[in-house]
């Protein structure tokens, strides 16, 4: 069933209270729900409460305090229907679900022996009958028993009370004020310890805030409790938002689908986004932890006090929240610097946020999965917590904080919750808030062309052309923008045309020393240029330019498109040297090395020897030794292209020639530029107490990023460095780095014997051991063979997605050699996953088949065996919703 955006209906009743009990047991936890039924003033009186519920025993049904008649009500599958009702009612439905059988981690589920819930977005009919939709808003008050084995017992709000039954066991009250979606819901019983602290919020209020854990792992979660603390001051200082509820409270879990959830006051989290210590965690780690941390508990504003209407306005709350997220982290990285740093710091957090977007939403909307940022239609939602709703939505959330600037945007959010606190929105609701502001900036605008950002997919290409007139001492612009259909639009027909966009497109001209020109635009005199394109083609003109300059365009990703222009290599080289925008430096360097990789790869497809150019290398040496450059930014400006990214731009996607090519690359450089790598090694060490701070982060980033190189390139002592590396390491970050460089490039004995010897040391700690598991399925020498080896590991399971990914999705996601062998074997290790992850867990299973969208663009002779796989997965009987809808898009709109 595909469920259309353009058929939504309002729900018939508001539900203004429910009551919730649960009589907690692993085997068969007993609900009762007792709800307030309102039927809405325009609704029809026999318009039935239609309830949804799935994988639950119904024990019994109430109507103001009587049994409901059995012709009164129809139970089906998925959903219970009650007739007759007065207009106002208390409905009390009694349930039995069996946490402990819950494979799919939605609903109510046990992990490691305690239980916990996950509701968005449809797993609140998994505990219990209800109008399982988020613009349907309810105040709940929940009841938890529980024996004395589960003696921690939370759920959102504040605590009323806490007692001991005379069966002995214990009960607790909870009750949030706030009116909230059933998919906010949550609850977590078990035996946890916690770190806490109270903070006074701007407006003078004491606040709690816990982070609970596994018992002994309390001195793992200092980093997660002051990263929330920073979040809580962050939203106050930014945006104006304060923390609504007397505590908030974090918990870990070991067995979690995603990175974590944002229930009111009772956020959960996948345990990699909480646990961390020098020891164990890697500078990613602590980076991703305070990030995570901060997108939850900003959420509690964007996506709890304002939420979606229906789940077609996901990227409402998604991309308002990774953009806030992402400023956070940028405003923590550039934390206490001078301008300068801070504007490096700054431009390394959007160079790996655009290298993350590039890596997954490009390949994305250009697939078979294709959507806009809100979605037309779904088969299972689960399947559309994608990169594009997400981090494209992110972009263009960013693109109207650049169209209003800071204050701007600013005014528009303070606007968006003077209109909307408390309800149910859309996106529409959102951009006409921001729009309010915009109007008022420019008279003669509005944003009725970037609208359709939010209704049209795919990436759109703008393709810039420079004159430039030397007489005149004029140049010009032409801007001319293109975005063929995609994926599904595809089958739209030919009446299906897609109208321009509305693209913030940021140049800067320099000469060709690579000084910066400076361009009157738009009544300034600036370095950079904000030229807004909403029609097809369009044209600037800057005066007073002596000779033809070099274009430094979409200067800090202004806009989340491909730029297509000509520039030559030399012209590159001079942007990589000397470009005043941090982002576009990074940029032209990023285009070098992506042409000298394809060059590659077509040579080797060619059986031609390979070759890298010399002024190449030298743009390397040169970005590898300017002081200038803080270390964080020279090993993003020295980092090759993924091999996702360079697989966009080939014609046929061929990953093992790529795979080749940028190995070969890499260990060219390492050759040539030996003594300089070598330099940076020693130059970065970072002796003393391990800091996750940006500083110390970066240096660690650029030493190993050299240890890399020389060690692919076999330099002599290379081995020797990573071993004593690798023995001497005071943090996970230099382990890590060591260890995988070792088993990716070393000989010899020593990489098997260090593996070994690090699962013994880590062979407890999970987060660890996912590492351990990890590390291994990327290597290069790893084959379907090894996999399915390291499978049979007694610590390999396939039900905790933590561990699965770490396996599986490393391999076939991030094995360019062993997954895509021409023999195909890797593709039918995908397929057995697939359908083995399926029958346990379909939202991971679906992720899984995801892996497989884009093969329609691979060389034949991968994309036969691709195809051969979906359809093995297609024909599959029983498979669920989620797999089903990845297959059968995959296999239809390529
Ligand atoms: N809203 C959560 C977040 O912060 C994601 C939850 C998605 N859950 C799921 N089962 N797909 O991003
Ligand atoms: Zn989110």
């Amino acid at each position: 069933v595909t469920v259309h955006r353009k058929d939504y209906q309002p729900y018939p009743y508001d539900i203004p209270e429910v009551a919730l009990a649960f009589d907690l047991a692993p085997d068969a936890t007993e609900v009762r729900c007792t709800m307030q039924v309102q039927r809405k003033p325009g609704a029809s009186a026999d318009a039935a409460l239609v309830l949804d519920g799935e994988d639950l025993e119904l024990v019994s049904v109430g109507v103001n305090g009587a049994a409901l008649p059995a012709d009164s009500y129809r139970l089906s599958e998925h959903s219970l229907a009650l007739y007759g009702l007065p207009s106002s009612a208390t409905v009390e439905i009694v349930s039995r679900c069996k946490p402990s059988a819950n494979s799919t981690l939605m609903g109510l589920y046990v992990s490691g022996g305690n239980f916990f819930t996950q509701c968005e977005a449809e797993g609140f009919r998994r505990i219990t009958w209800f109008a399982d939709r988020p613009d349907v808003m309810s105040r709940y008050r929940v009841t938890l028993r529980a024996q004395p084995e589960y003696p921690v017992l939370l759920s959102n709000g504040n605590l009323l009370a806490t007692r001991q039954l005379p069966d002995g066991r214990n009960e607790v009250e909870w009750e949030d004020p706030f009116p909230k979606p059933c998919y906010l819901f949550a609850l977590v019983a078990g035996k946890l310890t916690h770190r806490e602290t109270t903070v006074k919020t701007a407006s003078g209020r004491d606040v709690l805030l816990q982070v609970y854990s596994d018992p002994g792992s309390e001195s793992k979660t200092e980093w997660a409790l002051d990263s929330l603390v920073r979040a809580l001051r962050w939203d106050e200082s930014r945006f104006g938002l304060e923390l609504d509820l007397d505590r908030f409270m974090i918990v870990a879990v070991h067995d979690f689908n995603m990175g974590a959830m944002e229930n009111k006051g009772l956020n959960i989290f996948n345990a990699a986004y909480v646990l961390a210590d020098a020891d164990t965690a890697t500078d990613a780690n602590y980076e991703g932890i305070e990030s995570v941390i901060g997108h939850e508990y900003f959420h509690n504003w964007t996506g709890n006090r304002v939420t979606c209407r229906d789940w077609f306005q996901l990227s409402l709350k998604e991309g308002l929240t990774v953009f806030r997220d992402q400023e956070f982290s940028a405003d923590m990285m550039a934390d206490g610097m001078d301008a300068a740093a801070a504007a490096s710091a700054r431009a390394v957090k959007r160079i790996d946020d655009v290298v993350a977007l590039r890596a997954a939403q490009f390949p994305e909307d250009a697939g078979p999965m294709a959507h806009p940022i809100r979605p037309e239609s779904y088969q299972e939602i689960g399947n559309f917590y994608t990169a594009t709703v997400y981090e494209k939505g992110a972009e263009v959330i960013r693109m109207q904080h650049t169209l209003l600037g800071e204050e701007g945007f600013r005014a528009g959010m303070d606007e968006y919750f003077r209109r909307h606190d408390g309800q149910a929105v859309t996106c529409d609701d959102f951009v006409a808030a921001m729009e309010s502001v915009y109007v008022r900036q420019h008279p003669d605008r509005d944003l009725s062309v970037f609208r359709r950002w939010y209704r049209q997919a795919g990436t759109p290409r703008v393709n810039v052309k420079l004159d430039h007139d030397p007489a005149a001492r004029r140049c010009t612009v032409t801007l001319t923008q293109e975005c063929p259909p995609v994926g599904v639009e595809r089958k739209a027909g030919a009446g299906y045309v897609k109208a321009p966009f509305h693209i913030p497109f940021a140049v800067g001209l320099l000469d060709r020393d690579g000084r910066a020109l400076p361009l009157r635009h738009a009544g300034a005199v600036q370095d950079t240029a904000l030229l807004e394109l909403t029609q097809q083609s369009q044209q600037w003109v800057f005066e007073d330019i002596a000779e033809r300059p070099v274009p430094s365009l979409l200067r800090d990703f202004s806009a989340p498109v491909i730029v297509d222009y000509g520039w030559t290599n030399e012209e590159l080289a001079l942007l990589s040297a000397h470009d005043s925008n941090p982002f576009a430096r990074w940029e032209a360097g990023q285009e070098f090395a992506t042409r000298q990789i394809l060059a590659l790869a077509e040579a080797r497809q060619a059986g031609k020897t390979l070759h890298a150019e010399a002024a190449f290398i030298e743009t390397w040496r040169a970005l590898l030794t300017d002081p200038a450059l803080d270390a964080a930014y020279r090993a993003r400006a020295l980092a090759l292209p993924s091999e996702k990214t360079l697989a966009e731009r080939m014609q046929q996607v061929d990953p093992p020639a790529l795979a080749v090519a940028r190995d070969f690359l890499r260990a060219e450089l390492g050759r040539q530029l030996a003594a300089e790598f070598r330099q940076a090694f020693d130059d970065n060490q970072t002796p003393g107490e391990y800091s996750p701070a940006p500083v110390p982060a970066g240096k660690r980033a650029l030493k190993n990023l050299a240890l890399s190189h020389l060690m692919a390139a076999c330099e002599l002592d290379a081995p020797r460095l990573a071993e004593q590396q690798y023995e001497k390491a005071g943090n996970m970050t230099d382990s890590m780095a060591a260890l995988s460089a070792l088993v990716n490039f070393g000989q010899g004995e020593y990489p098997q014997k260090a593996l070994a010897a690090f699962y013994d040391k880590w062979r407890d700690n999970a987060l660890v051991v996912d590492k351990w598991f990890a590390l291994q399925a990327a290597a290069r020498s790893t084959t379907v063979q090894t996999a399915r080896e390291l499978m049979q590991h007694p610590a390999f399971t396939l039900r905790n997605p933590n561990r699965a990914r770490s396996l599986i999705f490393q391999f076939c996601l991030n094995n360019a050699r062993g997954m895509h062998h021409p023999d195909g074997t890797g593709y039918a290790f995908w397929a057995e996953q697939v359908l083995a992850l399926d029958a346990l867990n379909p939202e991971i299973a679906a992720r899984l088949a995801r892996a497989l969208d884009n093969w329609s663009r691979f060389v034949p002779a991968l994309r036969t065996p691709m195809q051969a796989a979906l359809q093995q997965v297609r024909a599959h009987a029983g498979l669920s919703r989620n797999v089903q809808e990845i297959v059968s898009k995959a296999l239809e709109f390529a």
